[in-house]
């Protein structure tokens, strides 16, 4: 969480070296108007910091950080490292990177600079203590966020032998590295670790191997934690106080964020939702920035007042939508609604993309007037939630190696050329989600005793001690589920010797022969048997149909077709004292949604409250308050909440509420009670 917050932040990046002395003054009125008390900069002003190597000219954002404190605006003070000086670059172009087709880069891009540079770290790092000398007491500043979206990989000979040196550290011995990259299979035996290569289209044998690009992938995230650490270790030194991030790309594939954000004192993202996602896909990622922190609250640092320019159509957010979407973060876990930007570029490649003050310089426009809304409503909720977690019983595994080992596995050797493994986990979140129960999205490495139910499915890569602590979950009494594509490989990507789902097969008492892929537009029925409790006798499914053989396990359901009709697709078995759920298929979200409310229903789990119409209820609780969010959706008709005999403050309107209230179509109650 962040240290000392009274209030939930609320404004943004503002980049204030675009614009003269008038209109930074006329900003501060407008910022007051919209109840604005937080701006984040400088993040792309080194090449105005620092115009000679070690020459800084700090003026400037001194008289700004004075002026901030005169007008109570508190300050997320960026590291400008994600933009590197056209200097650094030509006269060290160690500093840029190298592409995955081997090219060396010009200069020009943000986020665009070798991690591993010798030379980018120096002047970064004094760039940093550049600025923690001068600010890290300034009574405005309330976070340290160093550079920005980090995620950019680089091939160049640096890299190299880095990754040579890191691939020694991790394997001690070539022949270990041998045995565990296993590379008998194609010859592809090395005898020193110099004669590794990188994955680059230059080097087919290791751009298409997936261990390879794995190591590399765990690598390039540990280089960039090093990157983070030599700037956010000046920060700290000089002053501990401080809160400091990063912001993660919404765009989150690329680094491990779990390994990320143990670096970090809060997770902070970007969330850029497209137009036509739905509503449980952007709870689903909030979620997952609570979940990288162990359920502790986490920064919305950006999102766009309204239109995105990047997208292929920059659709205008629609009237209220900018407050569901800032209330929704909110509810997930956020103590911040931070938006890019303030005020828009007149020049640049996002000289389009929404801001709350725009190029007309008004504040009588629907944007200014949705985000003063927002403004006024968080100066009346205060402190009210601030570090509030999600109290939950559920919880989805989660985890990068899988994500990365799955999708190379996916684009030359797995069953299926289609899998997206944030989509495909997506599914189990949505089911839940929709049923307002409170669930956690967990690392592999997550304390799993507070939960009853846990979900694991694709766990394709079983690692660390996880297939023993699940077994432990289950025979205390948890209920578990997993699916196809589980237990097939060691942390090294190396298949199981022997019967899959490999370290799973005994605590779900099955084995798995083999497994079918289906196009997308071929389907599998599954059939249930009687008595398992679901409404419906059959249920669509597709994508994968695993050959399961029982062993202890029960059989819920069959396949309909198939030369594999009537075999076992869904299994139950029981386990200590709890049960170990197998679906050996991607069934419709139909079935995904009566296994949900069976199992939740078995463990006890349901939505705090009851509801009726379109509601995203969640609840937040730090020490002195219960806040209860109740967002409805439609925007026609009104909802219900059943609150039964407990009483709230509802902190928009000040209304004291209990029993039966209503929620107004497309809006909100953000509901208090002491603890
Ligand atoms: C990213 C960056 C910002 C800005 C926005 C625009 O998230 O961090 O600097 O470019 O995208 O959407
Ligand atoms: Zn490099």
């Amino acid at each position: 969480m962040i240290k000392h917050a009274d209030r939930i932040y609320h404004g943004g990046d503002y980049n204030p070296d675009q614009w003269d002395e008038a209109t930074i003054d006329k900003d501060m009125e407008l910022f007051k108007k919209a109840g604005i008390n937080f701006v984040v900069l400088p993040v792309f002003s080194w090449a105005k910091l620092e115009p000679q190597e070690g020459v800084y000219d700090f003026g400037w954002l001194d008289k700004l950080m004075d002026k901030f404190a005169e007008h109570d605006l508190k300050v997320c003070l960026a590291t400008p490292t994600t933009a590197q000086p056209a200097w650094l670059s030509k006269n060290y172009p160690e500093v840029l990177p190298v592409d995955k087709q081997g090219r060396k880069r010009t200069h020009g891009m943000r986020v665009f600079f070798c991690v591993n540079s010798p030379k980018y770290r120096e002047r970064a790092r004094a760039m940093a203590e550049e600025m923690a000398k001068r600010y890290a007491h300034h009574p405005s500043l309330v976070v340290w966020h160093v550079a920005n979206e980090y995620g950019t990989f680089c091939y160049c000979p640096t890299c190299e032998k880095k990754f040579r040196q890191w691939l020694k550290n991790r394997y001690g011995t070539i022949n270990n590295l041998n045995e565990k990259w296993h590379t008998s299979f194609w010859g592809r035996t090395v005898y020193d670790f110099e004669e590794i290569m990188l994955p680059t289209e230059l080097n087919d044998d290791y751009r298409f191997n997936p261990i390879v690009n794995l190591d590399y992938r765990r690598f390039m995230t540990d280089s960039t934690i090093e990157c983070f650490e030599n700037e956010a270790e000046v920060l700290r030194r000089y002053n501990p106080e401080i809160t400091v991030q990063t912001n993660i790309s919404g765009h989150i594939e690329n680094l491990d964020q779990f390994k990320m954000v143990k670096h970090m004192d809060i997770a902070a993202w970007d969330n850029y939702p497209k137009p036509t996602d739905d509503k449980s896909f952007i709870a689903y990622k909030h979620d997952l920035m609570r979940g990288l922190k162990g359920g502790e609250s986490f920064m919305m640092q950006e999102q766009s007042p309204n239109q995105q320019n990047w997208q292929p159509y920059s659709k205008l957010k629609r009237p209220g939508e900018l407050r569901m979407l800032s209330y929704q973060a909110m509810a997930h876990g956020s103590d911040t609604c931070s938006y890019f930007q303030l005020r828009q570029s007149i020049a640049g490649q996002e000289m389009f993309h929404g801001a709350v003050i725009s190029h007309n310089g008004r504040e009588d426009t629907r944007t200014f007037r949705e985000v003063s809304q927002i403004g006024k409503e968080l100066q009346q909720i205060g402190d009210s939630f601030i570090g509030g977690r999600r109290p939950a019983k559920a919880g989805i595994i989660f985890d990068w190696d899988n994500w990365w080992a799955m999708e190379y596995a996916s684009q030359n050797c797995m069953p299926n050329k289609n899998f997206n493994y944030l989509k495909k986990i997506s599914k189990y979140h949505k089911v839940l989600f929709n049923q307002n129960i409170p669930l956690d999205m967990l690392s592999i490495e997550a304390d799993f005793s507070g939960y009853r139910v846990i979900f694991a499915p694709y766990l394709y890569m079983i690692k660390g001690d996880i297939a023993e602590r699940l077994k432990g979950f289950v025979e205390q009494g948890g209920t578990l589920v997993t699916t196809t594509l589980s237990g097939l490989v060691d942390e090294h990507n190396r298949a199981v010797f022997g019967e899959y789902p490999g370290p799973l097969k005994e605590l779900l008492g099955i084995w798995v022969e083999e497994t079918d892929a289906l196009p997308p537009d071929e389907k599998n029925q599954i059939c249930m048997e009687e008595g398992s409790g679901f409404t419906e006798k059959s249920y669509s499914c597709g994508f994968h149909c695993d050959v399961i053989h029982t062993r202890e396990a029960n059989v819920l359901g069959r396949y309909g077709m198939d030369f594999y009709q009537g075999t076992p697709v869904v299994t139950k078995n029981s386990y200590g004292k709890g049960q170990a759920y197998y679906l050996g298929t991607e069934p419709d979200e139909k079935f995904l949604a009566e296994l949900a409310r069976v199992i939740c229903s078995e463990q006890e789990l349901a939505a705090p409250y009851q509801t009726v119409g379109n509601v995203e209820l969640t609840e937040r609780v730090n020490e002195k308050y219960k806040t209860v969010f109740a967002l409805n959706y439609d925007k026609e008709q009104e909802a219900e909440i059943d609150l039964k005999d407990e009483t709230f403050t509802e902190l928009i309107t000040g209304k004291t509420l209990t029993g039966k209230a209503k929620i107004p179509a497309y809006d909100l109650l953000v509901l208090r009670k002491d603890i």
